[in-house]
């Protein structure tokens, strides 16, 4: 089932500077349960395209569908019943700043018509599904930015949301505390069948946790589909250049120093880089290529990480400085599909 279908949709923004079309004619789908990323630089659009996802941003034309009813048939007092399937998370918390985590929890549910009691009891259901009850008591600001974060999901989830709308939630915290949140919006996704749409500048957050990517630029969609189909084969530059140093691996300095354009006459290694993709990327190629053809290929770098079921990245190797050595690796490379790029000669002065 779709959770959300964006038909066509263009918002545009009036400004001394002129007309602003923050949304240009954006269309794409979110399936039930998937976590669709959705990237591009400042000012593509994404905070105006989740805002209209969630009501608070009303589209100047075409329509949106939740789960299968267009948004704009409902009367108002319907939409904020519809609303409440519909969570979201801010980069910033949004906390009220003199309730408790247990009060901000509840507020939510307070509107729903439910009894104080009731409010209580789901607050702190959803508190520790998060795994922070027990700071039920503590205000906004006695707590980290992680902690305020999981009391701010606490809060969408009381609700019961189908959706999870993600708006940079992890932009203000550090490394760790970034990691903690992701993978606790992966068990969301797992354990309850959450359906999560978020908007992030890290492309190896799209790469670890999303199953499908929006790639804004200028208000349009440019591309979209299942994350490891776009990351692997971008169809439009900007997409190119966003996931180009996830596969790019540098070269370490010891040995960017010692890299030469021809060959010496001390030159022992020519360097390469190979890019593993899709397919390529399951087979044990730099081992096969080492045990079957005895070629002596050493690693000197690279990142391969998970993508979907299989791995993405780039290896730089070195390879004996022989022709005939360089040609049966390269056969046997694009045999294997395996992509490799001249990087340049090595010395051993
Ligand atoms: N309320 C508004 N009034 C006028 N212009 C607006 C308004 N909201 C957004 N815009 C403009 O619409 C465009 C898209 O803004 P939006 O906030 O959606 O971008 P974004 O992709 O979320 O950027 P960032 O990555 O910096 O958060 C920008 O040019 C912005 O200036
Ligand atoms: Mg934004």
């Amino acid at each position: 089932m779709e959770i959300f279908r964006v038909d066509n949709i263009s918002r545009r923004f009036q400004s001394a500077m002129g007309d602003v079309w923050a949304l240009k004619e954006v269309s794409f789908k979110v399936t039930k349960g998937s976590i669709t990323g959705i990237v591009g630089k400042s000012g593509a659009g994404k905070s105006t395209l989740l805002r209209c996802l969630n009501g608070l941003e009303t589209p100047d034309t075409g329509h949106l569908y939740f789960e299968d009813q267009a948004l704009d048939a409902y009367a108002p007092s319907e939409l904020r019943q519809v609303r409440q399937k519909i969570g979201m998370i801010f980069q910033h918390f949004n906390l009220l700043r003199r309730r408790t985590a247990l009060e901000n929890v509840s507020l939510g549910l307070e509107f729903m018509g439910l009894s104080q009691q009731e409010c209580h009891r789901r607050a702190l259901e959803a508190l520790r599904l998060v795994g922070i009850d027990h700071k039920k008591d503590a205000y906004p600001g006695e707590l980290s930015g992680g902690q305020a974060q999981r009391v701010a999901i606490a809060r969408a989830l009381a609700c019961k949301p189908h959706v999870l709308l993600c708006d940079e939630a992890t932009s203000a915290l550090d490394p760790e505390t970034t990691q903690e949140i992701l993978s606790l919006l992966s068990d969301l996704n797992h354990t309850l069948g959450l359906t999560i749409v978020l908007i992030t500048h890290e492309m190896a957050i799209v790469r670890d946790l999303c199953t499908h990517v929006v790639v804004m630029d200028h208000g349009s969609v440019i591309e979209e589909g299942r994350v490891e189909t776009v990351f692997q084969a971008p169809a439009h530059e900007v997409t190119a250049a966003l996931v180009q140093h996830l596969f790019n691996a540098r070269v370490p300095r010891v040995i960017s120093r010692r890299l030469t354009d021809t060959p010496r006459p001390t030159t022992t290694q020519a360097l390469y880089r190979l890019l593993f993709t899709g397919a390529s990327a399951k087979e044990a190629v730099v081992a096969e290529l080492m045990r079957e053809q005895h070629i002596p290929l050493n690693i000197a770098g690279g990142t391969l990480d998970p993508l979907g079921d299989s791995l993405c990245g780039t290896l730089i190797v070195t390879v004996p400085y022989d022709t005939s050595v360089i040609e049966r690796t390269k056969e046997y490379l694009t045999s294997k599909q395996v992509h490799a790029t001249f990087l340049g000669y090595l010395s051993d002065d």
